[in-house]
Parts: structure tokens; sequence; C-alpha cells
């Protein structure tokens, strides 16, 4: 139940709240939400029980567990650049994570202030501009989550938080469905329902293709080590497939859940779907503004995914804590500061990517833009083509059958995804995405 709680509170966060809304409308809605939904059964499930079984059997941080495990498997200790590569990942994602989680605890005290109550579309879409225009308030509220986030990690309460869990997201679920209420009642709840789940695949692009199954691994956590590092901790009797399917059926719930109330008060308030990492900052405090008790229950939600955000940082960091841990003889206090203290140095590059660094654009455009394409859509789909690739071809048929507990049907389907499926659709998605590979079709 630990294990299924931590894994819980790494997966369900921002990505499912403020990402998969803002992306979906960036994206044209329903055909990116459908390959989003193929991705996360298709390959994320196969990818998220490769991970925990390789880091049960390791039993060490993903480093170190891609070393052993690579000779005791016959092949070779370079594996661990796979386990290298997580840790940066989760040092990159952190490093943006963190500045969108000081937003949100920015907006749980401006809710508590009254500052939304009545305020029109202009009213709130100016607060926001406002906000992450001025560059000192962005960088206090990240400041002030990293704190608290290397405080905790530093302590080792995080079987407090795992604790949290278990009230958080069931208490998330019972504030998105009254929303979802509210979202019925505003008269465009059909325009909404239409938006996410009517595709129009002649505005589904390769490029929008690969931000799909980029959220896909992002929400999940996989694809950088995280679930790997819980996994070390997982019991051996535990079943693998029951966790990953009870975790990816959670978190894809509870996105969907938050789409289908973003899209009907987009289209009420005659606001923009493809708005941006806005999105739900505009959204969500208008509606908190028009509905009775919206002072208390917005500052509820707000609190609610400030602490989603925490426990999903705390996956972030574990790959890179557990290895300075395991392997360079820090405590673990040291680890926290040390990791935390570039996450928190490297996120001013996010910081500024909205105010003085806004016309600073390259590549995918600014900082925060190419930070979070380079690990969403590149560095956790290539860790997932790896994790596969080690754990249905080079791991022998005896030592995943054990931790999967037999040869059964859905040990079958796990290998045959894992082998085939998962690492194939991977690298053709972000092949075509980056034009490597040729179009066939007539026409071009
Ligand atoms: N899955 C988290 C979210 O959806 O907010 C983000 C995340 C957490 C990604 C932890 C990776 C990770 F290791």
């Amino acid at each position: 139940m630990a294990f299924i709680l931590a894994v819980t509170g790494s997966a369900v966060g921002l990505g499912n709240i403020w990402k998969f809304p803002y992306l979906a409308g960036v994206n044209g809605g329903g055909a990116f939400v459908l390959v989003y939904l193929l991705c996360v059964f298709a390959i994320g499930m196969p990818v998220m029980m490769s991970e925990i079984l390789i880091g049960r059997r390791g039993r060490r941080n993903p480093v170190a567990t891609m070393a052993l495990l690579g000779e005791e498997e016959g092949s070779t200790r370079h594996w661990r650049l796979v386990g290298g590569m997580g840790v940066l990942a989760g040092i990159l994602i952190l490093s943006y994570y963190s500045v969108i989680a000081g937003w949100t605890l920015a907006y749980t005290l401006k809710s508590a202030s009254g500052a939304f109550s009545g305020a029109s579309a202009d009213q709130v879409g100016a607060a926001f501009a406002a906000f992450t225009g001025d560059w000192r308030l962005v960088a206090l509220s990240h400041t002030g989550f990293m704190a608290i986030t290397i405080f905790i990690v530093a302590r080792g309460v995080e079987r407090g938080l795992e604790q949290a869990v278990r009230f958080l997201v069931p208490a998330l679920l019972v504030l998105l469905l009254a929303l979802l209420g509210y979202a019925i009642t505003s008269g465009h709840f059909v325009s909404g329902v239409a938006f996410l789940f009517t595709p129009d695949f002649d505005a589904l692009t390769w490029d929008s293709g690969l931000a799909a199954m980029g959220q896909a691994f992002f929400t999940l956590s996989i694809g950088m080590g995280a679930v790997m590092a819980y996994g070390a901790y997982l019991p051996a009797e535990t079943s693998i497939t029951g966790t990953s399917a009870a975790v990816v059926l959670a978190d894809t719930g509870i996105a969907l859940l938050a789409g289908l109330v973003i899209f009907p008060l987009v289209f009420a308030n005659a606001l923009n779907p493809g708005e941006g990492p806005g999105l739900v900052f505009f959204t969500l405090p208008l509606a908190f503004g028009q509905m009775p008790g919206g002072d208390f229950f917005g500052t509820i939600f707000f609190v609610l995914l400030v602490f989603a955000a925490w426990t999903s940082a705390i996956g972030l960091m574990e790959p890179a804590v557990a290895w300075l841990v395991e392997s360079f003889n820090r405590s673990r206090a040291q680890a926290a500061v040390m990791v935390g203290g570039l996450i928190w140095a490297v996120g001013f590059g996010t910081v500024l990517s909205f105010n003085l660094l806004d016309d600073l654009r390259f590549y995918k455009g600014t900082i925060f833009d190419n930070v979070d394409h380079l690990t969403s859509n590149v560095m956790l789909p290539l860790g997932g083509v790896f994790i596969t690739v080690f754990a249905a071809w080079v791991m022998c048929r005896n030592s995943t059958a054990e931790e999967l507990h037999g040869a059964g049907t859905m040990y079958r389907i796990w290998r045959f995804t894992a082998r085939y499926v998962a690492p194939v659709a991977i690298l053709f998605v972000f092949l075509k995405a980056v034009g490597l590979l040729p179009d066939l079709t007539a026409g071009g």
C-alpha cells in the first residue's frame, strides 16, 4: 500500500491538472487526447511495469541498479547511463516544475485573500500577466517551493507525505467532481466534451503526436527512474501488474476529469483553449470567483494542488538523491541540499522565461519550452525505449517471469508490448516528429 501511495503521489500532480489541459488545448483537443490515451495504455503500462520490476530486482538507486543488473544479466555495466539520464531528467524537470508549483503556491494565497471573488475574465488574465511578468515574485515562489521540498527530502519525512496521499487524492477527486458539477451547469459542458473527445485528425501533426506521447510519460512519472527508485522498496510478493494498473487508471482518470472541468469553463468564458501554460490559472480562479464559497474552495483546491506537486517533486529528486547517498556516501540532508540547490539555480531559466527573457526564443520557444520539450519529448521517451529493451530483451525470461509472478497471459502481454510495441512505437513517433523518417504516403 505504501508503494502504491508513493507512486500515485508521484504520478498525480501538476501534469494532470495544469499540463494535460493546456497541452490538449494547444494541440487541438480530441485527436491529441486519443493519442495520449493510446500511449498511456500501450506504452505507459509496459514501461511502468518494466521500471518497477527492474527497480525491485536491483534494489538500489537507478544508476547502481542498471549497472548491477546489466552485469548480472550478462550484458554491460554501461546500462548505468540510462540511470544517469534519469537523474539528469529529474533535475531538469523539477527545475521548471517547481516554478509552476510556485505559481500554485502564490495562487493559494491570492485565493485566500479573496483576490478572485467576482473577478472578470480580463481581471483574472491581467492578474496572471502581472504576477508572471514580475520575475521577483516568480523567483520568490519558486524559492519557497524548493525550500520546502529540500526540507522534506532532507528530513526524510516522505513517509508523512505518503500518508498525505491517502487523503490528498480522494480530496482532489471530490473537489474536481464538485467543479465538474459547476462546469456542467456552465451551459458549455457539451462544447467542452466535444473539444476533448472529438478527434480531428487533420489537426494532428507528428509534433502533437510526440507531445501526447511525452505527456503520457510525464504524467505517469516514467522513463526517468523515479518509479524504479520506488520499486527498490517494493516487497517481493506484491503484484507489479496490479499496482501499475491501479496507478495508471487513477492518474488518467484525474487528468480526464481536469479536462472535463477546464474546457467547459474555457468556452463559457470565451477564452482561448490554446492559451498555453496559463490556461488553468485563467479558468479556475474565474470559476471560483463566480461560485458561492469560491474563496474557500479555491484556496482548498490550490492547497491540494501544491501538496500534489510536493509528492511529485520528491519523486523527481529521488533518483539523484538516492544516487548521491548510496554511491557517494552523502547524508540524505547533504544530498537533498546539493541536488535541490542545483535544481533551484537551473530553475531561473524558467523563472525568467515568462518575463525578462520572454523574447529570448530559439528552437521550440523560450527556455522553459525547450527544457520541457527536451525532457518530456526526448529524454523520457528515450529512457522508456532503453528500459523496455533492457527488461524485455536483455534480462532473461526467468528473471522477469519471477518478478511478474509467472508465465500467464498477463506476462505474455507484458513481454510482447515491452519487446515490440513500446520501443518501436516510441522510436517511430519520435523519428517522425523530428523528420528523420521519410513520408511514404503519396503527395508527401
Ligand atoms: N507525474 C508528475 C505529474 O504529472 O505532475 C510529474 C513527474 C513526477 C514526472 C515525478 C516524473 C517524476 F519522476
